[in-house]
């Protein structure tokens, strides 16, 4: 992974990271297991965080990475989530709540049950995580919130039948200004990041196809699909208090593809 020109130091401060077993939320992961941040690591696939908890302890100790089996579309496991990380750690400083899906179909031809569970996971589940940790961070009167937003939530991807996961991005832009200004008062920035095509397993039906994935290519000004590594600097970024004064903006990291 990639050496950051910035050195963050993040000691002491709690991440909690969700999705943290593929992709965006392991790159993040891992960045933050460099800053030494302790780490929640939040995914609905319990053997992913226990593999990534397990390369993370040459770089940090055991104690300070919890990993917790939680679907984030469920209140209840949320709660208890919350519950538990508050029983180990006493607070949250970082919440990275990234946890999302795709099912790409028309939507003249999606069920009703894709269509909610889409929105489920990519919207409910980025409010009730944004709620429970809410709560503690306005406790303490302290926090940083960063959503996992998309360039989806700007534009509709182009002949991919992504309606759906479009429309949850779009509304997740809209819940990262609407927490920006109640939590305001309670010294809680919340902040989004949209990133462009990144190489990560929910692209890799687009990547597999060789004439989709030139075509992707072509179409991204900078020519090349992101690597996470790229996304997690951002997060990085967003957490650190070199951003005290940003909230309610979400961040797009697209290689430029939303210029045109
Ligand atoms: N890869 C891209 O091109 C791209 C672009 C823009 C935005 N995003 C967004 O970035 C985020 C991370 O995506 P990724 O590309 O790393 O995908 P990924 O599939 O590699 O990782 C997603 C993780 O979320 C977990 N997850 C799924 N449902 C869950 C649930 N109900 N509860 C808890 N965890 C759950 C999965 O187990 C997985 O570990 C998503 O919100 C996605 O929409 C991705």
């Amino acid at each position: 992974m990639k050496d950051y020109p910035i050195n963050y130091n993040f000691n002491d401060q709690v991440a909690l990271i969700t999705g943290a077993g593929s992709g965006i939320g392991e790159a993040v992961s891992r960045a933050f297991a460099k800053t030494g941040a302790k780490l929640v690591l939040v995914d609905i696939n319990e053997e992913s965080t226990n593999e990534l908890k397990n390369k993370l302890i040459s770089t940090l100790q055991e104690e300070d990475i919890l990993t917790i089996r939680t679907d984030v579309s469920d209140p209840e496991d949320v709660l208890k989530m919350t519950e538990t990380v508050i029983g180990y750690f006493a607070k949250i400083d970082i919440l990275f709540n990234n946890a999302g899906i795709n099912k790409r179909t028309p939507l003249k031809d999606i069920s009703f049950e894709d269509w909610r569970r889409i929105m489920s996971v990519n919207l409910d589940g980025m409010f009730l995580v944004a709620q429970a940790v809410g709560k503690e961070m306005i406790k303490r009167k302290k926090g940083k919130i960063i959503n996992t937003a998309s360039m989806s939530g700007f534009i509709v991807n182009e002949n991919l039948n992504d309606g759906v996961y479009c429309t949850s991005k779009a509304a997740v832009v809209m819940l990262t200004k609407a927490l920006a200004v109640e939590w305001a008062q309670y010294n809680i920035d919340v902040n989004a990041i949209a990133p462009g095509y990144t190489k990560t397993p929910l692209v890799k039906n687009l990547i597999k196809d060789s004439k989709i994935y030139e075509e992707l290519k072509e179409r991204i000004p900078v020519h090349r699909l992101a690597e996470p590594d790229e996304i997690a600097s951002a997060v990085l970024y967003l957490s650190s208090s070199s951003t005290s004064y940003i909230t309610g903006h979400t961040l797009k990291i697209d290689g430029g593809y939303t210029i045109w």
